[in-house]
């Protein structure tokens, strides 16, 4: 019989890690929105996670097909399927909540333009059962758009609920910042992995702001000059041309799961006690409350019990904080929108 090559055993080493991580600690994760077109992929990539124990995959339809067919994945997570009428079920004793409902832009919206649509969708997807199953929610991290309205949403009905802890509620803005190093790295010939740029502000258009000043590699493109301004825009518009190049198919969804799983890993790694687990996200946050603008994203720090820290942006140029003024007030917008939805 044939040893395992070295090479071999370190493929099998994650996977066995897997095992005794999954028997150690109880993490499960509820994906709501799991039939679509983000919530496929996304759910791979949670059932490849070794810190997933449990996946719990939901949708208006098709959730349970996606959970026969990611549970023959050979990792150690148990994955189960739910019906609208078991999303109590979905929700029992989960850590963390994604969720990606909702239906993409076609050519020519914007993430605004999906408002009416999205946020009735949540809005009748997590009202009526805000007053049992919400209360399992460790945390809840939307996907979906408008971001920059969809989190003060479900903040909202988390309120009226009386189950609202702004230190457990994300919108995952983590997309713009895998752009911002993929789109710099490219430009920079560098590797992605060490290109890292912090992105703040929101997750639509001129609310997303990129810290190219505060990058190492990203020093190296000149702040105001025409690579700049085309790098800027591209971290800026991105998600259009996806949504061009799907040809009114939609818009990001691969891009857009690994981003949130990416984010959802990260939450893990904080939620098992390691340390100094930073990431940017879009949260409740003081940093330009006094400008009305109440949710923003910008580096958090994670815990056990979630956010533990806001970091402040730092040292930006003279460009970036022309770009931060211009945010603002668009963000505040989007916020107020969110917030006034469900009305009094
Ligand atoms: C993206 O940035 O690709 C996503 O927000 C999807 C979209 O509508 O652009």
């Amino acid at each position: 019989i044939a040893r395992p090559t070295a090479s071999l055993s370190r493929s099998l080493l994650p996977v066995l890690r897997s095992f005794s991580t999954s028997r150690t600690r109880q993490t499960k994760v509820a994906v709501l929105g799991a039939g679509g077109g983000i919530g496929q992929p996304l759910s791979l990539l949670l059932k490849a996670d070794p810190l997933v124990s449990s996946l719990s995959l939901y949708d208006i339809r098709g959730a349970p097909g996606v959970a026969a067919d990611v549970s023959h994945v050979d990792t150690a997570g148990e994955v189960n399927g739910y019906t609208p009428e078991k999303l109590g079920d979905a929700l029992q004793g989960t850590k963390i909540v994604v969720i990606p409902a909702g239906v993409p832009r076609k050519p020519g919206m914007t993430r605004d333009d999906l408002f009416n649509t999205n946020a009735l969708s949540f809005g009748t997807s997590l009202k009526p059962s805000a007053s049992t199953p919400l209360r399992h929610i460790f945390s809840s991290s939307p996907v979906r758009h408008p971001v920059n309205s969809t989190v003060p949403i479900v903040a909202e009905v988390l309120k009226k609920a009386g189950k609202f802890n702004p230190a457990k509620l994300y919108g995952i803005t983590t997309l713009d910042v895998v752009r911002a190093s993929r789109f710099l790295s490219t430009l920079k010939s560098t590797n992605p992995a060490d290109t890292t740029v912090t992105v703040v502000g929101g997750h639509s258009g001129i609310t997303i702001v990129p810290l190219l000043s505060q990058s190492a590699i990203g020093k190296g493109v000149v702040q105001g000059s025409p690579e700049w301004a085309e790098l800027v825009n591209r971290i800026q518009f991105g998600g259009d041309e996806v949504v061009k190049a799907k040809d009114g198919a939609g818009s990001a969804t691969l891009s857009m799961a690994y981003a949130a799983a990416k984010f959802t890993h990260a939450l893990l790694r904080a939620i098992g006690g390691e340390k100094g687990v930073i990431t940017p996200s879009f949260v409740k946050s003081p940093l330009y409350e006094s400008e009305g603008v109440t949710y923003f994203s910008s580096n958090v720090e994670l815990g056990p019990e979630g956010l533990t820290k806001i970091h402040p942006l730092g040292q930006l140029s003279v460009e970036e904080e022309k770009l931060l003024q211009a945010a603002l007030p668009e963000l505040k917008k989007n916020i107020e929108k969110g917030v006034n939805f469900l009305g009094a």
